[in-house]
């Protein structure tokens, strides 16, 4: 079997563990263990507040674990010092929900694509042109963007160049939270198969979060169902569209309870 690219045993978050607020009974993310192999497409679904965005953030550091494990491409990611995190953070892009908050609305798209390859010691400030119209090219739009900014594109086009900005620095993986939940409908089908098409050309490896299963199912190769910071199932896609252990996953498919689904 080929190594996991991420590898996580355990997981414990829990807010608010210290402080005012502190002994929260319950953790937002309750022992979560997933492994995403190279190439691949996690999906990791949940009902609101079910712990799928504390558990990216757990996974990126920015909020810190109680207990458990996190392996990425073979480094103990939650040992690594703060200055050995800045480094391998590049290695992970980062998609977030709303692209009009996560962009800068004062610079140009030029300048937001040319921010991560800056960041990169050694990076020559030649060429940060072609590569940033490369980067947006590859992302199905044309170099005409560059000098425009993010509030004046729609909201695909936005996300476009989010996502364009996620892999400037060629990132191992790719971690999108909710992607397309803040799109119009007929937009989110033409991002889900960019990312579709995305995956095909380049091997990249996704971890992709959202309530909705029928958004990452057609994107996803694994699932992980979470429910109150839990992993209630995980399997194939295949496996689980066909045959959910839980009317919980059922009912995330939006295919309602399955007494329903089998009397129609
Ligand atoms: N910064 C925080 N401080 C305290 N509690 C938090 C914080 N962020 C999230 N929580 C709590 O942790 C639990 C999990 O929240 P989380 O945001 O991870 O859920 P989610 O699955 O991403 O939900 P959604 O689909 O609405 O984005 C919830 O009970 C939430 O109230
Ligand atoms: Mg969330």
């Amino acid at each position: 079997m080929t190594k996991p690219l991420l590898e996580v045993r355990d997981l414990v978050v829990r807010y608010g563990s210290r402080g005012l607020f502190r002994g929260q009974p319950r953790p937002a993310v309750s022992g979560v263990s997933l492994s995403l192999a190279p190439g691949q497409t996690l999906g990791v679904v949940g009902e609101s507040g079910s712990g799928k965005s504390s558990l990216l953030r757990a996974i990126l550091r920015l909020v810190p674990s109680e207990s458990g494990k996190v392996v990425l491409d073979g480094q103990d990611w939650l040992a690594l010092s703060p200055r050995e995190l800045r480094r391998a953070r590049q290695d992970i892009g980062v998609v977030a929900q709303n692209p009009f908050l996560s962009l800068s609305p004062r610079m140009t798209i030029a300048e937001i694509l040319a921010e991560p390859l800056l960041a990169r010691q050694g990076l020559a400030r030649r060429g940060l042109q072609d590569r940033a119209a490369e980067l947006l090219s590859r992302c199905g739009l044309p170099a005409d963007f560059l000098p425009r900014r993010a509030r004046e594109l729609s909201g695909g086009q936005a996300q476009r160049v989010a996502i364009a900005r996620a892999l400037a620095l060629d990132p191992k993986l790719l971690v999108l939270d909710e992607p397309t939940s803040a799109l119009d409908i007929s937009v989110q089908a033409q991002i889900l198969n960019f990312l579709s098409d995305l995956k095909a050309e380049s091997g990249l490896s996704m971890l992709f979060v959202t309530h909705n299963l029928k958004v990452v199912a057609h994107i996803s190769d694994h699932l992980v169902v979470m429910r109150n910071g839990e992993v209630l199932e995980q399997g194939t896609t295949a496996e689980l569209m066909s045959a959910p252990r839980h009317d919980y996953t059922h009912r995330l498919f939006g295919f309602g309870m399955r007494a329903r689904q089998t009397a129609v």
